[in-house]
């Protein structure tokens, strides 16, 4: 009998600032038993050194499958290669733009491409602040394919103590996309909520729950 399959989870990590929700999407990834399979785009190595005291081979080291942007005939170049989905995270707007347009010319945006050509859940954490309106453009027309645009922003009702909650929470709210529950979320109605638990009564009035 042919071995069952473990649920693989494709991350892309481009350039934009934020490597460390890439990062923790496979820490998440890993925890929750899913197999991941990792391209960071050229410029991510220049956030990594930024952003972080890793190297390349330790942020790489916390994927199971590494893939070189240019290996366009990589696993994960294909739709034949069964996947639950990709998230992109961070998600620079060059690389989002490059989605949009169909130009996929790395590994990372042709996965991508293949994504939503196979109806699978593609989640892009696109970090850019402020947009103009071709940045907003872009980000509908992706909508209209079928990605789901998921900036990291930041949940200050969970109240994080902190940077890694903040981000966690950020991470694990990108992944409910998935159908994965990862255990450091913080959801309303159970962990946090004004009444410090589910809502007594989620149809009442509203205008008598205290701020
Ligand atoms: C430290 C640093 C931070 C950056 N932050 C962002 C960002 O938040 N968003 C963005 O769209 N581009 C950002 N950039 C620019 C991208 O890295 C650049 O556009 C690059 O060409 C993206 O390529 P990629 O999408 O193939 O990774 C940043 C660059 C550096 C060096």
């Amino acid at each position: 009998m042919a071995k069952p399959e473990r649920p693989r989870l494709v991350v892309g990590v481009s350039g934009a600032s934020g490597i460390v929700y890439g990062l923790r999407a496979l820490d998440a990834a890993r925890e929750l038993g899913v197999e991941t399979h990792l391209v960071m785009s050229r410029a991510a190595a220049l956030t990594l050194a930024q952003e972080t005291a890793l190297t390349m081979a330790q942020a790489q080291g916390r994927a199971e499958v590494v893939y070189r942007p240019g290996d366009v005939g990589a696993a994960i170049a294909s739709g034949s290669f069964r996947t639950l989905g990709m998230i992109v995270a961070p998600c620079s707007v060059k690389t989002m733009s490059e989605i949009a347009t169909g130009v996929t010319a790395s590994l990372l945006t042709r996965a991508a491409d293949v994504t939503l050509k196979e109806r699978r859940p593609l989640v892009l954490m696109v970090r850019e602040s402020p947009l103009h309106l071709g940045h907003l453009r872009t980000m509908a027309k992706l909508a209209q394919m079928g990605a789901v645009i998921a900036p990291p922003m930041p949940a200050f009702y969970a109240k994080p103590t902190s940077l890694e909650e903040m981000v966690d929470q950020s991470v694990g709210r990108a992944l409910d996309l998935f159908g994965l529950a990862w255990r450091p979320v913080k959801r309303w109605g159970e962990d946090i909520g004004p009444l410090g638990g589910p809502p007594e009564e989620p149809m009442g009035d509203s205008s008598k729950v205290e701020a």
